[in-house]
């Protein structure tokens, strides 16, 4: 039973640097909590607060309802992953795993019996014998994983923990660590800026930018209901495309105006557009919501750039006024590059953003998806 809150946490380094504007995060127990962001956004600061590793400027930090903002790490009950492993090569992989139970005071027998256990678990059962410097990347991350895991931590940290891995190794590694979650049952904290991997692991997603959260939500809410453009932008793959459009109210119909293509829709399902009337938003369009369509269905014609094939489908570039559209269609689509195609839109799944703002637009008909 462990559930986490972070109330307005904040990390100054310098006068000017701030590691962590304001974090205010509640993790359920058991929850797997995954924080995704680009480079600098926080991520690690966060992470090292946590821990107690890194003190904290401003905010408080409760565990089941403790507060241990100033506690020492060793008597948080919290174990952490890093990015380089950072297991002793001087130790075996035995008494890698067995050092904390060690301090801990454990009687041997029971070290033995949870070192043998944790470490089949992360399927190095048979590897205890040997030192770091002998065994694979892959081989050493499970030896980190397990040296954190042993303790049977409250909370259980990990900072990139799969990033020095190769992608193959990446993906086995992603679904291994959600079936030891589900056998855990570890309130967890996972830190990547690999959006599929985000997406992937968690329960929810805390989107970072710049040192503060812009979306907490489930892999479904950043994806269908991303709050703003940065959101929209950063997850999914291609991420979503963006058209700045005129609103144009005529009659039961809006007219969306973009200066290659004109998009209509029917004003009674858009209601809370009315405010836009003649003014300029952007529209965000997921890849898979562009079609190729045919004939005089096609919202407008545009010729092929590159044709990238992924196996299971296939992302095609198109180049409009200068800006890059992507878009997903099946394997089986024939479609080279200079090649003309018709494209339609997939009007229910179309995000509304203020260009002000940047914010999303929210509609009624949402809750539908
Ligand atoms: N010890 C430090 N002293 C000063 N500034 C720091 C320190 N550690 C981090 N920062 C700054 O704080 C900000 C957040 O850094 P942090 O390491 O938390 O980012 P991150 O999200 O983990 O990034 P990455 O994905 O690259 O690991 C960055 O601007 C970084 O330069
Ligand atoms: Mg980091």
């Amino acid at each position: 039973m462990a559930t986490l809150e972070l109330k307005d946490l904040a990390k100054r380094y310098t006068k000017n640097i701030w590691g962590v504007k304001k974090m205010d995060l509640e993790v359920k127990d058991k929850e797997f909590i995954v924080l995704l962001g680009p480079s600098g956004c926080g991520k690690t600061t966060t992470m090292r607060m946590v821990a107690g590793l890194e003190e904290v400027t401003k905010g408080t930090i409760l565990l089941d309802g403790r507060d241990i903002t100033d506690i020492q790490p060793r008597h948080r009950n919290v174990s952490m992953v890093f990015q380089n492993y950072a297991i002793w090569p001087h130790m075996t992989v035995y008494e890698n795993i067995a050092f904390s139970l060690k301090l801990k005071k454990m009687p041997g027998a029971d070290i033995k019996q949870r070192v043998q256990e944790t470490a089949d678990m992360v399927k190095i059962g048979e590897l205890l014998k040997r030192l770091p410097g002998q065994l694979s990347g892959g081989q050493q991350q499970r030896v980190a994983l397990a040296r954190a895991l042993a303790v049977k931590p409250k909370l259980f940290l990990m900072d990139e923990p799969l990033s020095n891995l190769d992608a193959k190794l990446r993906v086995i590694m992603r679904t291994e660590l959600k079936a030891i979650h589900q056998q855990t049952e570890a309130t967890s904290i996972f830190v990547t800026h690999d959006q599929s991997e985000a997406m992937s692991m968690a329960d929810r997603i805390v989107i970072m930018k710049d040192g503060v959260i812009v979306q907490i939500g489930t892999p479904d809410d950043v994806y269908f209901r991303s709050a703003n453009m940065f959101v929209a932008g950063f997850i999914g793959t291609p991420p979503s495309n963006f058209f700045t459009v005129k609103c144009v109210f005529e009659k039961d119909k809006i007219l969306l105006n973009h200066s290659h293509f004109t998009l209509e829709l029917y004003s009674k399902e858009f209601d809370e557009l009315t405010e836009y009337n003649g003014k300029e938003i952007v529209i965000g369009v997921r890849p898979e919501d562009l079609l190729v369509v045919s004939g005089n269905e096609a919202v407008f014609t545009e010729e092929v750039l590159v044709v990238e094939p992924q196996g299971s489908h296939q992302v095609v570039a198109l180049n409009l006024s200068e800006t890059i559209v992507k878009m997903v269609v099946s394997a089986e689509t024939k479609v080279k590059p200079g090649d003309k195609i018709g494209l339609g839109f997939n009007i229910k799944k179309i995000h509304f953003f203020d260009k002000e703002t940047e914010n999303r637009i929210a509609l009624k008909s949402e809750v539908l998806l």
